[in-house]
């Protein structure tokens, strides 16, 4: 038995996360994979129904969990509350010792027609985010007076080490180079960030190591998406990078990510948020939960399934199957039916649809 808690959350994560859940149940039906899943509060709904985000029993929960799925948490009616759903977030990350955020984002061969690039550009562009989850400025102590306030960055030797080792393996088992981004004429911290990763570089010598300023890697990613392979980077820039990438494949709704740290459950979620305006429409894109599903099956050491899952997906978009945010009309539900119809129905019909 493989025992998945899935965090539902707030706003869209709810709708999103049904239609990754669904896929799981009827991949674990059809090939035997022995998925359980268990709902527990977390986020805005849990604050309402509890007063804190991440309720010990949550958290107990996803201790004792084999993975853990989550949608999205946060809503404006819960800006003011004393501990917010993003805190819970950032709670649960680093409660599971979840220091590795792993984003991938590409532009699937055939839909080049979405990505707002131009198809010489998008094309063929295929990055992972390698971002620092447990650290820097999320992490650091806070003050806030009536005039001023304050936010501490702090990285170490250790954590920056620890890494940029997951950046390097990841290379290793992709087109070799990996590009650590940093702020280091200007940042104490990433100073130390591109020595430390210069020193961690040594041990992978068949990996080509560059380092680039965060700014000029906002620029470089939207105009040359194809030079970059890894991205290694500490967390505030991660996180708003890897937004930044989405616009590659044309849009956050698409991306999927997995946190993963030393050993214990990994935790897979859609990097979009709770996308609060279009909550309950039964519009939002369940691609990027879908998309984290699988990763969530390759890591659990079901990789046939998730390639499955994956092709599956594919197909859906490339035959045309598109949520309003990809300029379609089908709804959240019926793109997660689709995908399970293709999942039903054989599913290596990808090249079918390269041109
Ligand atoms: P957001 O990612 O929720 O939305 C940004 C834009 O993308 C919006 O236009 C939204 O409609 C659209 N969008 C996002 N996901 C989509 C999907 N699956 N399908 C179609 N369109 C989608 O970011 P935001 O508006 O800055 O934040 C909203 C709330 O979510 C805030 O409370 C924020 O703190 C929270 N948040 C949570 C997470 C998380 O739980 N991991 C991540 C980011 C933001
Ligand atoms: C994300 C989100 C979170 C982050 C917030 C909601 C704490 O933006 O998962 O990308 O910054 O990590
Ligand atoms: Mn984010």
């Amino acid at each position: 038995m493989i025992n998945i808690v899935v965090l539902p959350g707030d706003g869209i994560g709810p709708e999103v996360t049904a239609e990754a859940v669904a896929c799981l149940r009827q991949l674990s039906t059809e090939r035997d994979l022995g998925l359980r899943f268990t709902e527990h509060d977390f986020g805005g709904v849990a604050i309402d129904k509890h007063g804190h985000p991440l309720p010990e029993a949550t958290l107990e929960a996803c201790r004792n969990a084999d993975a853990v799925l989550l949608g999205a948490v946060g809503g404006d009616k819960w800006n003011d509350a004393a501990v917010r759903p993003e805190a819970g977030l950032l709670r649960i990350r680093e409660e599971l010792g979840l220091f590795a955020n792993l984003r991938p984002a590409k532009v699937l061969e055939g839909m080049q027609d979405i990505s707002p690039l131009r198809p010489d550009i998008s094309r063929d562009a295929d990055i992972l985010v390698v971002r620092e989850l447990i650290g820097g400025i999320y992490f650091g102590e806070r003050t806030r007076g009536d005039h001023s306030a304050s936010d501490l960055c702090t990285y170490s030797r250790d954590e920056i080490e620890r890494i940029a080792h997951v950046a390097f393996r990841a290379a290793t088992h992709r087109r070799q180079k990996v590009t650590s981004v940093d702020k280091a004429n200007v940042l104490a911290t990433s100073k130390l960030w591109r020595e430390t990763v210069t020193e961690v570089a040594k041990s992978y010598p068949g990996i080509e190591l560059e380092h680039m300023y965060v700014d000029a890697c906002a620029m470089a990613v939207m105009t040359h998406p194809r030079r970059f392979d890894v991205i290694l980077t500490e967390n505030l820039f991660g996180d708003i990078l890897s937004d930044e990438l989405s616009v590659i494949g044309g849009s956050i709704g698409l991306l999927g990510s997995a946190s993963v740290g030393s050993g214990g459950p990994g935790l897979f979620e859609p990097i979009h948020g709770s996308a609060p305006q279009i909550a309950g429409l039964n519009v939002a894109n369940p691609a990027g939960a879908i998309a984290s599903a699988v990763m969530m099956l390759d890591e659990l050491g079901l990789s046939d399934s998730g390639r499955l899952l994956s092709s599956a997906l594919d197909v859906t978009l490339l035959e045309g199957c598109r949520t309003g945010d990809l300029g379609g009309s089908a709804t959240c539900t019926e793109f997660g039916a689709r995908v399970r119809e293709n999942l039903r129905s054989g599913l290596t019909r990808v090249d079918a649809y390269r041109e």
